[in-house]
Formats: structure tokens, sequence, C-alpha cells
């Protein structure tokens, strides 16, 4: 082999090990949810209610796990195939998960899909868009001064493809049952979280650069009376 060749293949091996290192790093692994809870359902629901004053302190990777995974994550084999945390109509499963992450050990500040097939992130964007969040959010502090929220938006059309308008409807209720898996998550792990639907949203869809329908945006963090 000529020494062209060598130095070629070479080069594409380190090109292949940096891309293959570039995409690791853009969808970051998390950790397994854990299926145990430190309290019983009932009392998650019993201690369920809005908090939207968060100590500046950060929540971790594992929480931030358990809380995706309660939004959308999969769960059991159901009569049609896997199913996931919520139930849905027809079995569309029309919402998307996102993670805004702003301070969160273990995770880079960024928007991140939530992928629930693997329980993974996949990048959206780099950084910390707390504040035009914030400011998407009719300037409401709660969602500038958690560390990390949930978001939920929705592809309409899977649903309304099977149901037609009522399909709208569905959609709303399957986010309702996600939304509500999120919170009592919050208050088994001992962190406080809001529910926002008061947003601009064509605002939110810009900051987060995604083109999908916002449903909710619920911040999380430490609270001073857990
Ligand atoms: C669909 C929906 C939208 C909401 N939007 C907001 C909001 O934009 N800002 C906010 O501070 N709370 C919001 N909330 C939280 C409610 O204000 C809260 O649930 C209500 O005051 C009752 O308090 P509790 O959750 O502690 O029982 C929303 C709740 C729901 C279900």
């Amino acid at each position: 082999m000529n020494r062209r060749i060598i130095s070629m293949i070479i080069l594409a091996v380190l090109t292949l090990s940096a891309l293959y290192g570039l995409s690791r790093s853009a969808s970051p692994p998390i950790d397994p949810p854990d299926p145990s809870s430190s309290i019983t359902l009932d009392e998650a629901i019993f201690h369920r209610t809005s908090q939207r004053s968060y100590l500046d302190e950060p929540v971790t990777a594992e929480e931030v796990s358990a809380l995706l995974h309660a939004a959308g994550g999969g769960t059991a084999d159901g009569t049609s195939g896997p199913t996931r945390a919520y139930p849905s109509a027809g079995g569309a499963y029309p919402l998307n998960i996102h993670l805004v992450a702003g301070n969160v050990t273990g995770i880079e500040p960024g928007v991140y899909t939530y992928q629930w097939r693997d329980h993974s992130l996949k990048k959206i964007l780099a950084g910390d868009i707390r504040a035009p969040l914030m400011r998407a959010s009719l300037d409401q502090r709660s969602v500038g001064s958690a560390p990390a929220a949930v978001i939920i938006t929705a592809d309409i059309d899977r649903t309304v493809s099977r149901y037609g308008e009522r399909g709208r409807r569905y959609v709303l209720i399957d986010a309702g049952a996600a939304m509500q898996n999120v919170q009592l998550k919050a208050v088994d792990l001992g962190l406080g979280s809001v529910v926002i639907g008061a947003f601009d949203d064509q605002a939110l869809q810009q900051v987060l650069g995604l083109d999908c329908f916002p449903l909710l945006v619920m911040p999380v963090g430490r609270t001073r009376s857990r």
C-alpha cells in the first residue's frame, strides 16, 4: 500500500471517530428510570400543589430522568405493543416531551427532546435559554428561576388524522395525564413544579427551536418547603 492510501485511511478513521464523538455528545445518555418510589401514590397525590419559587440549586440528571420517564417514558407491553406512561386515545401518542436544562448536574445547559424508545436525550440547542423561555412565558418568574423545565408539545395530526376534529380534544386529555404524572413524580422526588399554560406560542417555538404545537411548560426545582 502506498503512503497516500495509508494516510487517506488514517484520515477517514479520525473523521469517523470525531463524528462518533460528536453524535454521542449531541445525545447524552441519561440514567435508566428507577421504578421505585420514596412515598406512596396516595402521599404524592395528597402533597401535590403548584410550586412557583425554587432555590438556586441544581437538580440532578437522575431526577430529570425520572421526570421525563413519568411524562412519556416506555412502560409495560400493551395490547398493541409497548405503551407509555400516559394513556393516549387510539394509542396515537401525539405528545413530544422536551427538557430545558439550565442548572442540571450531569446534563449540559440546552434544549433536548426526550426519546422514549431508548430513554435518551436528543440535543436540539446548546446553552442556557431560561431567560428567553421566561420572556416567551409572559415573564413568569417560575420559568426563569427553575433549574429545569419539562415541556410538552404535540403533533396534533397524529390523533386528528384518526379521529377528525374530536382528536383535538383527545390530545389535550393525553397532555393532562402526562402533566399530572410529572407533578406527582416531582412530589415523589421532593421537588416542586407548576404547570404553565400562559405563553406566546410562536415565541416559545422560536426559543425552543422546535416546530411542534406547544401545550405546557413545567418548571421544576427544589423548594424551601420540602
Ligand atoms: C392548563 C393549566 C395552565 C396553567 N397555567 C399556569 C400559568 O401560566 N401560570 C401559573 O403560575 N400557573 C398556571 N397553572 C397552575 C394553576 O394556577 C394551579 O394549578 C391552580 O392555581 C391551582 O393550584 P394548585 O395546583 O396548587 O392546586 C396552570 C394550570 C393548568 C392546569
